[in-house]
């Protein structure tokens, strides 16, 4: 196989124009395609940047001519020649250099391509599997390989705008002790350390807090994080984040800062103006109108409370859900009550079990007034009243589709926050072309876990309570607002964030409140407590998850194509085979024994 042997190439293959005619070229490239013409040899050269159209010509060199043969889909092939314009009737005004041709007048193959398990087009049709396990070829067709490059863009437009308002670009440690923020830690195990750990870092949080104790007033990184937690279309186990910090700043200050960044950054990534300042929605508005803590606004679809209306109707499922404490939310979707049949409803009625709602009641509005005109089995239960009562509350007009919720307030939300999701995507709602930012603020400090029945933070612990909740910590931690927000965009969480504690003795107060005692943090946060003795700056930051951001931006439905090599849904990568088992003499140097359950691999 050839080498470069001195050639230097001279322009990529995305720009010879007219006005290169006349001048000689070295082009180096793949081999999109190959067109023998008998006479003529035809070959698209194509690069990241582009094709051009090379011409194997005998009358210009029967050798090379006869090399055209040889030549075959992939093959990396450097050429040197002259610039022709393209005979009439030849020109491709769909490409931007169709005008042209280079005649080779020497032609080197570097290296030559086994055959391809995919063709390397736009059009073929091939599983994810096979283009996770064959990446860098996936990544030479057009469709992977823009969104990449948007994704570069976007980072260097973002490192521009951050930079612009002071911040300072700073690497974290990648081996670190495990900071909590809510999800299982990647552990890595110390060979000079027996039986010790390190922890991949879920995200650089406590660092950052470390670095504005050291002083340097703002931080910016794009850093990457570990998560070990359960995958879907916008998680990864290794993602990335556009992570902030800021010292003498309040969460308005905060906010500003980042609709700057954000607007400046959308901006010189693709020319769109967002509106600036973004729309502010408490957690618990959001939870009322959306069901879910990052609504879609760009359709509207509330949830509305008919709780005080039905509780004394004679259906018990809703007079039992108000007056046990529970609500009645209803979802309207104006004029479709035709578009759902039956089965769609039942559809819909699993998707509501799912979210833990013990089914779903629906109406649909014909014309007139009263149970006439509601098409649905529940209408016998109320009185002409009750429906004119609820009708006006909803604005209900002839041809909508209610569906009703009725249960505890969190699975009664989140069933029909669900439903409205689903909804707006499946009825075209969720316009392609709009970025609805959104600031959700507020959030609840705390929440109760699940599984154990303990108080947990909901953000992350080094959050400060909001100062006008403090005197709740003991008395009703519940009940405590948290300095938190998350930016919304187009009912995605794109970034959370929040006021630090900047108080070792608060700092060990919310530590009591989430059931960590005073030996426990100091054993685990001792430095951060530490560190907070010498002079701690009020402080706070966000991060934004940069995965998510140019998922959005580049309009597409999954996480994984604006990863250069991302996993799959069970955390594997299908190119390199990870993870995979080692040797029993690394394991040994590592002081590690295996106790597999049976049937695990
Ligand atoms: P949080 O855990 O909310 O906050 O993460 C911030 C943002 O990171 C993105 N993100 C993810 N993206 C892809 N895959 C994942 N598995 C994943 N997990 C999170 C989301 C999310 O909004 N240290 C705090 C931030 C802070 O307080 O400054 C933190 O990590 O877009």
């Amino acid at each position: 196989m050839a080498g470069l042997e001195g050639w230097r190439r001279t322009h990529h293959l995305g720009e010879l124009r007219a006005t290169d005619v006349g001048k000689e070229v070295i082009l180096m490239g793949w081999v999109q395609r190959r067109r023998d013409l008998g006479q003529l040899v035809f070959i698209d050269l194509r690069d990241r940047f582009g094709i051009t159209q090379i011409v194997l010509d005998p009358s210009d060199n029967q050798q090379i001519h006869a090399m055209g043969s040889d030549i075959k889909f992939e093959y990396v092939l450097g050429a040197k020649g002259k610039v022709f314009p393209r005979p009439d009737g030849m020109i491709n005004k769909t490409m931007p250099t169709g005008e042209v041709e280079v005649r080779v007048s020497e032609l080197k193959v570097y290296s030559k391509s086994a055959e391809l398990p995919f063709p390397i087009r736009d059009d073929a049709d091939v599983t994810e599997a096979l283009r996770l396990k064959y990446r860098y070829l996936d990544l030479r067709r057009d469709t992977a390989k823009n969104k990449i490059l948007s994704r570069i863009k976007f980072v260097q437009c973002v490192r521009r705008a951050i930079e612009a308002h002071g911040f300072l670009e700073f690497e974290t440690p990648i081996l670190c002790r495990s900071t909590p923020e809510g999800a299982r830690d990647y552990l890595v195990p110390s060979r000079i350390h027996p039986g010790k750990f390190y922890a991949l870092p879920q995200s650089p949080q406590l660092f950052k807090q470390l670095l504005m104790v050291a002083g340097f007033d703002r931080y910016y990184q794009i850093a990457k994080c570990f998560r070990d937690e359960d995958l879907r279309a916008d998680r990864q186990p290794e993602f990335t984040q556009i992570d902030c910090e800021m010292s003498f700043v309040d969460e308005a200050l905060i906010r500003e800062t980042f609709e700057q960044v954000m607007a400046k950054a959308i901006y010189d990534y693709n020319g769109r103006s967002i509106q600036i300042p973004f729309p502010k929605m408490t957690y618990r508005q959001s939870m009322e109108d959306y069901g879910v803590d990052k609504p879609d606004t760009r359709f509207d679809m509330k949830l509305v409370d008919l709780s005080d209306l039905v509780r004394d109707s004679d259906f018990k499922v809703f007079s039992q859900a108000v007056q046990s404490g529970g609500i009645v939310n209803a979802l309207t979707v104006k004029g479709k009550a035709e578009s759902f049949s039956r089965k769609d409803i039942d559809q819909l009625t699993e998707m509501a079990k799912k979210y833990g709602a013990a089914g779903l009641a629906t109406v649909k509005k014909i014309a007139g007034s009263g149970q006439a005109s509601w098409q649905s089995s529940i209408a016998k239960f109320f009185n002409d009243t009750s429906i004119a009562a609820i009708d006006k509350r909803l604005s209900l007009e002839p041809g909508d589709l209610v569906l009703f919720g009725a249960g505890p307030f969190s699975t009664t939300k989140a069933s029909l926050g669900a439903i409205r999701v689903h909804l707006g995507q499946q009825l075209g709602f969720c316009d392609p072309s709009k970025l609805n930012f959104l600031w959700v603020t507020d959030f609840p400090m705390f929440e109760k876990d699940a599984e154990s029945g303990r108080l947990v933070a909901c953000h992350h612990p080094f959050t400060t309570p909001n100062p006008e909740d403090m005197h709740l910590l003991d008395s009703d931690p519940l009940k405590v607002r948290a300095a938190a927000y998350d930016m919304v965009l187009n009912g995605f969480e794109l970034c959370s964030g929040s006021i630090r504690i900047h108080d070792s003795e608060l700092q060990q107060k919310i530590f009591d409140c989430i059931g960590i005692e005073k030996e426990e943090a100091a054993k685990r946060f001792g430095f951060l407590l530490e560190a907070f003795r010498y002079g701690p700056p009020p402080h706070g930051g966000l991060a934004i998850g940069l995965d998510r951001l140019v998922m959005i931006l580049t309009n597409t439905s999954g996480i994984k194509d604006v990863i250069p090599f991302p996993k799959t849904q069970t955390a594997t990568c299908l190119m390199t085979d990870a993870p995979n088992t080692v040797a029993d003499a690394q394991l040994k140097e590592l002081h590690i024994k295996l106790d597999l359950q049976k049937g695990a691999k």
